[in-house]
């Protein structure tokens, strides 16, 4: 009942901003954190990636880039499949690679 209603709400996030997280082509921290905003990961990691807004919900800022980067790779492509990593799937189909690798970066060094 909780989980379905964080989705709902992120899905909605989702489909609002996908047009707008389009835009951001260059690799600036500015810029990859409006990517983070856009493609609603603050509505469950929190905005600084550190403050998930529940307790089911990992904290990922920080975090070794290269693990980020192999976790978010494996939840699009499948690969990873455990505990409530659908929630991901669905996310990160619409975040390209490119976009996951700008995101790692930056999540590292917050
Ligand atoms: C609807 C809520 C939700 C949204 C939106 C969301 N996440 Fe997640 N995220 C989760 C949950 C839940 C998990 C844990 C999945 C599991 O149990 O396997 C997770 C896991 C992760 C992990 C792996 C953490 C680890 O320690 O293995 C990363 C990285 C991550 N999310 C990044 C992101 C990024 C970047 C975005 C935006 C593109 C995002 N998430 C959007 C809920 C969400």
């Amino acid at each position: 009942m909780k989980k379905s209603k964080y989705i709902g709400r992120s899905s909605f996030l989702l489909v609002a901003t996908i047009a707008i997280s389009s835009a951001y082509a260059e690799n600036s921290d500015g810029n990859i954190a409006s990517l983070y905003l856009a493609k609603a990961c603050a509505g469950c990691h929190g905005v600084d990636g550190r403050t998930p807004t529940t307790p089911y919900y990992p904290i990922i800022a920080g975090q070794n880039e290269g693990y980020l980067y192999n976790q978010m790779r494996d939840f699009k492509n499948g690969s990873r499949s455990n505990s409530m990593s659908s929630v991901m799937k669905g996310i990160m189909s619409a975040v390209s690679e490119q976009e996951i690798r700008f995101i790692s970066v930056w999540l590292a060094k917050q």
